[in-house]
């Protein structure tokens, strides 16, 4: 049996689907299964992972573990579903972390990084199984300009010139379902990228040639960018990713748009481009 964590949302949703589709047993986590909507056949459990309380039984009988957590919360969350696996006999977790660990040392990490850097060691030091998808900023960070392309015709953003390689969460639902269902996985670290490094504006051209639409960039301060972030998550992290992306367009920071062959090695096809992902995604714009 597998535990999903994250089962409601952008990469532990995809994953949920494709074992459900391949026809393994899983059990999907959420806060709240009322709202979450999944259907009727399906192993829910409800528990919280900063309530490690919440967490008593919810392994019984499962022997793998897709693992994620959100922003400030990610090294203590990550932990704690890691102590309760380690009790429960769990034999390997596979968990989402973030390209950032490996981009700096501990002296010069950002906020986000260090969330990170901990959840990774907090699996590395449990003795249970582990591997580690390590992915850049993801793709669907351009959901969040549906709004004002739909009313204006519009992406606001702060960083114009900085060049991303942004992938799409189906290639780490891919590779993640990979690493919970084949050999050979425990303990790697999978460094994943999109193919190519794009800047905001080149993104949005090609935005618009699928919408068939003229679509304008314009650029905002980090500060307005930081209100945009603080609506959608919590203060401490939408500060934490602010603060990396201050760094990264300070320096001229070319980590962001290198590419890595994660996809490539563990799925034998390369990644799925920003054009094939908009193309999927078309409706949120129109
Ligand atoms: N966005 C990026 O560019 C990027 C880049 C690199 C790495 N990452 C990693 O990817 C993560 C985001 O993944 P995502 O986009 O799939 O997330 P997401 O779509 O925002 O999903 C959030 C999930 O977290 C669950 N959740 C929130 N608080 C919880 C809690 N206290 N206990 C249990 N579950 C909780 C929610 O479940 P319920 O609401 O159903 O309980 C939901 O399923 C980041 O935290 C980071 O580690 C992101």
């Amino acid at each position: 049996m597998i535990l999903v964590t994250g089962a409601t949302g952008n990469v532990g949703g995809k994953v949920l689907a494709r074992l459900r589709q391949s026809g393994h047993k899983v059990r999907a986590l959420t806060r709240d299964p009322a709202r979450a909507g999944f259907a009727p056949d399906l192993d829910v459990v409800a528990a919280d992972l900063g309530r490690p309380e919440t967490l008593q039984g919810v392994l019984d009988g499962v022997d793998k573990v897709f693992l994620m957590a959100l922003g400030h919360n990610k090294s203590t969350h990550d932990a704690n579903l890691v102590a309760a696996a380690t009790k429960a006999g769990v034999r390997h977790i596979v968990q989402l972390s973030t390209l950032g660990v490996q981009e700096a040392d501990e002296a010069n990490e950002t906020p986000l990084g260090r969330w990170h850097r901990l959840a990774e060691e907090a699996l590395q030091r449990s003795g249970l199984g582990w591997t580690i998808l390590r992915p850049n900023g993801f793709m669907t960070h351009a959901l969040g300009w549906a709004g004002s392309v739909r009313a204006e015709g519009v992406v606001r953003g702060p960083a114009a010139n900085l060049a991303e390689a942004n992938i799409d969460p189906q290639d780490i639902a891919d590779v993640a379902v990979r690493a919970l269902t084949t050999d050979g996985h425990e303990g790697a670290v999978h460094a994943l990228t999109g193919g190519e490094a794009l800047t905001t504006p080149q993104q949005v051209e090609i935005l618009g040639s699928v919408l068939g639409r003229e679509l304008r960039f314009e650029q905002i301060s980090l500060e307005e960018h930081r209100e945009i972030l603080a609506a959608r998550f919590s203060p401490e992290t939408a500060d934490g990713v602010v603060k990396a992306l201050k760094e990264a367009i300070e320096s001229g920071d070319e980590f962001r748009g290198r590419t890595f062959d994660g996809v490539r090695q563990v799925l034998g096809r390369p990644p799925r481009t920003f054009r094939q992902w908009a193309e999927d995604n078309r409706g949120f714009f129109v």
